[in-house]
């Protein structure tokens, strides 16, 4: 969608994949929820990678979705997690890859953000987690674990969200527990900058759900900026990421502003939760593209 520059924006993706029926409302609601919390630091001045960060780990506490406490397991029946932020103005970067024992991925990618390293990993990233006083859990405090639920959708739910404030800054983030059953101490593309997102103000910012091996090897964050950056909308540029991911087997879905606050998503998914909201427009939540008829 183009506009004319919005005083702020955000949008949320929950993840992609094939859902059961009766989960979109639920999804939808989930999504909604979580969209409140980042509208509110939006309305009330606040910085983008704020609202993206507390977006996400509204999200991470959903079992519904594949982050946090929902996040599936790997192949040992552990929960290993990946999360990032990313601030468009300064292009501080904070990432984690295969973190463990946490509540919420997401708030210590927040914390890392203004260090001068960009990715922790493992026992790595947990001992600075520690450090700065993120909320350690034990792994039976994880959904999956406890209750043995399987997840649910087939690609797991990756969350994720983009935002852009009223200085005019964006920040785009993610948090998943990846793929189901995946090798213990396997990175996707979450917290990979120019894979599963990127922000830079003069463009925009994205932030990407799916299957992260192809995500990372087709750049698809990083193709993203790129076609902003060539004047493509949110929405082409959304669709043109997508598609591609096509060559080498798909399964890829995005969510991206343009540095106007122009909001655009796609996915080759059959499903893909998603909720946006802007200063000029009211909040709605969707489980498929083709649901979205106000643009
Ligand atoms: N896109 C999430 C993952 O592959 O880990």
């Amino acid at each position: 969608m183009t506009s004319a520059t919005r005083t702020w924006a955000i949008i949320l993706h929950a993840g992609a994949g094939r859902r059961p029926k009766n989960d979109a409302q639920p999804t939808r609601d989930v999504c909604l929820n979580a969209l409140a919390r980042g509208q509110s630091v939006l309305r009330d001045g606040g910085a983008a990678v704020d609202a993206a960060t507390e977006t996400m780990m509204e999200l991470e506490k959903h079992p519904l979705c594949n982050a946090g406490y929902g996040s599936v397991l790997n192949e040992h029946g552990e929960v290993e997690m990946d999360a990032a932020i990313m601030d468009g103005a300064s292009f501080d970067i904070g990432a984690v890859g295969a973190i463990r024992g946490v509540r919420h991925a997401a708030q210590v990618a927040r914390l890392l953000l203004r260090e001068p390293q960009i990715l922790l990993v493992g026992e790595g990233a947990r001992a600075f987690a520690r450090a700065r006083g993120a909320e350690l859990c034990d792994e039976r405090a994880f959904h999956r674990i406890k209750t043995q639920a399987p997840p649910s959708s087939d690609l797991g739910d990756t969350v994720g969200c983009v935002a852009l404030d009223p200085s005019g800054n964006i920040a785009a983030g993610t948090s998943t527990g990846g793929l189901s059953g995946k090798p213990a101490g396997r990175v996707g593309d979450s917290p990979l900058p120019g894979c599963g997102f990127y922000a830079d103000n003069a463009a925009g910012g994205a932030s990407f759900s799916g299957i992260g091996e192809r995500i990372a090897r087709k750049l698809l964050a990083a193709r993203t900026m790129q076609y902003l950056r060539e004047g493509d909308d949110a929405q082409r540029a959304a669709d043109r990421a997508v598609a591609d991911a096509g060559p080498i087997g798909g399964a890829a879905a995005a969510i991206v502003l343009d540095a106007r606050g122009g909001i655009g998503w796609a996915h080759d998914t059959p499903s893909f939760a998603v909720a946006y909201a802007a200063s000029d427009l009211a909040a709605a939540a969707y489980v498929t593209r083709s649901e979205d008829v106000r643009r």
